[in-house]
């Protein structure tokens, strides 16, 4: 006899609701005022309709970290969702070709255990720094940074204005991947570009998502011909039944993680220093990276809302009862509204950590450790050596004028703009002259001093000689 609960009669289906569409220009701006009003008007889940699809957004933390959690309810795999199967969804409806690769992310129970295995496998040598290939990597990381640093000077002088995504955290992530995949050929912004209009669901997302998935289909084919020291070799050492389309697939999946997200984690951190977040300028100053990129992953996890579950039965879940094949997706940003209630004093008297965020996701399918090591040194060593380079850094935009992109899954930011100032040090490495009288405090929304201090010249200089000194090898 079937003892599970089903919706009672007259309890409102998703479709009959009325949702307000998620992705306004509000929703760019201010996405934790939205989750805040959302909250109000229905509690821990919310009906919303993304590009036109209705979706339920689970905000409350228990409840984000019951549907990460429990897989018996909570699936991944795409056909559970019934407004695909009965064909009310448009097959042109933007995420949709996303959804529709069929990899690890998307996988349940036995499948996904043994591909999930295959990425921690194949990921190991790289994030462990005693390996040969864990080695190697953290140098190249490291002087890939100091040879952006180098090249921005010579663009752009020793002082002056840069945008530290097109300059800095975007080409890092691109000549990392370029390393870790073993490309023939330096990887193009066309790749990044694709991966975004996948992932916000631009008008171009469908055949931007076959781009992407080809050129690492044929990656994956010159790598079974011609094996290296690289990652899609390791994933073949690491199941040698993967087919030249899976694996395509699977290094599809990773490079979304390794270049976008890994790129937002940057940004985002580079950006929460920059803004004069105390408690984070303070763990960066007295070497802390872990716990900086945990803080400013709490304000701002790049994967803001994470990829979509389908109920695998009817299931109460805040004040809705959701019905079996309901789409929901999980936002860590709203989860971390929670966390962060009430400010920065809450977590330090709290229960929680702030390790206690949801930036790596939660239960089966949270980032393979392997994946996650690797993130966060390609996250610490960036934010990291970018401080060891600059006397200045401020922001060259008003905060409020930052400009967000606009997408339901990533918070992340499109250019950094920054006015800095070398250090005399990475001056003489770039050959350029020596400093300058400095320039003016007429920034907007500059780091203000590490002890948490106004902003000001000062400040800012006290910030980054004591991250000199208490940076591993600083000078
Ligand atoms: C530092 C940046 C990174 C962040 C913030 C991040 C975040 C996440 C999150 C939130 C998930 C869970 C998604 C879900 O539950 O649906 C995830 C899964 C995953 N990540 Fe990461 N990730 C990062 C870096 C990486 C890197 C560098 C790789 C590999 C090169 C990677 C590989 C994966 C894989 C394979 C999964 C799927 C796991 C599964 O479904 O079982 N990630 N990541």
């Amino acid at each position: 006899m079937d003892m599970l609960p089903s919706a009672p009669a007259g309890s409102p289906m998703l479709e009959s609701l009325p949702a307000a569409p998620l992705l306004t220009r509000e929703f760019d701006s201010d996405p934790a005022g939205v989750y805040q009003r959302l909250r109000h008007t229905y509690g821990p889940v919310a009906p919303v309709a993304l590009m036109g699809a209705p979706v339920w957004l689970v905000l409350g933390y228990a409840e984000v970290l019951e549907v990460l959690r429990n897989e018996s309810v909570w699936r991944r795999d795409v056909r559970y969702w019934r407004a695909r199967a009965q064909g009310t969804l448009p097959p042109d409806w933007p995420l949709l070709a996303g959804y529709e690769v069929r990899q690890t992310m998307f996988m349940d129970d036995e499948e996904h255990r043994g591909a999930r295995q295959t990425h921690n496998t194949a990921l190991a040598p790289f994030q462990n720094g005693q390996s040969p290939q864990g080695w190697e990597l953290r140098a190249a990381v490291a002087r890939y940074t100091d040879e952006l640093v180098a090249a921005l000077a010579t663009e752009s002088g020793p002082t002056g204005y840069a945008d530290l995504c097109a300059q800095y955290s975007r080409p890092l992530l691109l000549m990392v991947t370029t390393k870790l995949f073993g490309f023939p050929d330096d990887l193009g912004d066309e790749l990044v570009t694709d991966l975004w209009q996948m992932l916000d669901g631009g008008e171009e997302a469908g055949p931007a998502t076959g781009r992407a998935l080809a050129a690492m289909t044929r990656l994956a084919a010159h790598r079974r011909a011609e094996p290296g020291d690289d990652l899609p070799s390791h994933m073949l050492f690491a199941d040698p039944g993967l087919s030249d389309e899976q694996l395509g697939r699977e290094l599809f999946m990773n490079a979304v993680y390794l270049n976008d997200i890994t790129n937002t984690m940057v940004l985002n951190t580079l950006l929460e220093v920059l803004l004069g977040n105390a408690a984070v300028r303070r763990s960066l100053s007295v070497g802390q990276l872990e716990e900086t990129l945990n803080r400013a992953v709490l304000v701002n996890p790049p994967t803001a809302n994470m990829p979509f579950r389908f109920a695998a039965r009817d299931v109460r879940l805040g004040n809705f009862w959701i019905r079996a094949g309901d789409v929901v997706l999980p936002s860590a940003a709203g989860a971390h509204r929670e966390l962060m209630a009430g400010d920065s004093a809450g977590i330090a008297q709290s229960v929680l950590s702030t390790r206690a965020h949801l930036g790596w996701g939660a239960g089966p399918h949270q980032c393979p450790g392997a994946a996650r090591e690797l993130g966060t040194m390609i996250v610490t060593t960036a934010v990291g050596r970018f401080f060891e380079h600059f006397d200045q850094a401020e922001l060259a935009s008003a905060p409020d004028q930052l400009p967000w992109r606009s997408g339901p899954m990533v918070r992340g930011l499109r250019h950094l703009p920054v006015y800095y100032e070398l250090n005399q040090h990475s001056r003489a490495r770039a050959q350029l002259p020596a400093a300058p009288a400095s320039r003016g405090q007429d920034g907007t929304g500059g780091a203000g001093a590490v002890d948490g201090s106004a902003p000001g010249s000062r400040g800012r200089r006290g910030l980054f000689s004591t991250m000199r000194r208490m940076m591993p090898g600083g000078r």
